[in-house]
């Protein structure tokens, strides 16, 4: 799946880290629809996993600098998430390969972009208007 605009949510930043998280899944769907050999997806993948623990921390320590009320029940989302891809990662070696995992995690991640950071956005517009783009 491309990134498109509509999913931007206004913050820099995270909008920059969401695409390049698009970016991430394109080139695994990529890989999968090539039928690459399933190291190089896993390697796809790890980098995925790695980019994603990076970006929730940055989202999470933002969420903290801003003291959003809702900070815990979205960091435990995100440790959610990153506890199902492990698990999927792990499922990759009795099927090896990527594509179950992709619509999952694209489903997920469409979702989390589209309703629950633009939860956060919502109290960020209010309590520090700067960080929004105009
Ligand atoms: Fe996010
Ligand atoms: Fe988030």
């Amino acid at each position: 799946m491309k990134w498109n605009n509509s999913f931007a949510i206004g913050i820099e930043t995270i909008d920059e880290q969401h695409k390049k998280i698009f970016e991430h899944l394109l080139a695994i769907e990529n890989a999968v629809a090539k039928r690459d050999p399933w190291h190089i997806q896993r390697f796809l993948l790890s980098q995925l996993a790695d980019y994603m623990k990076f970006h929730l921390a940055v989202e999470e320590a933002l969420l903290e600098i801003v003291g959003y009320p809702g900070r815990l029940g979205h960091k435990e989302a995100h440790s959610h998430i990153l506890e199902q891809l492990a698990e999927l990662e792990r499922g990759m070696k009795e099927n090896p390969s990527a594509d179950n995992l992709v619509r999952f995690f694209e489903n997920w991640f469409l979702n989390h972009v589209l309703q629950g950071d633009r939860e956060y956005v919502v109290y960020i517009r209010k309590e520090m208007p700067a960080l929004l783009r105009a």
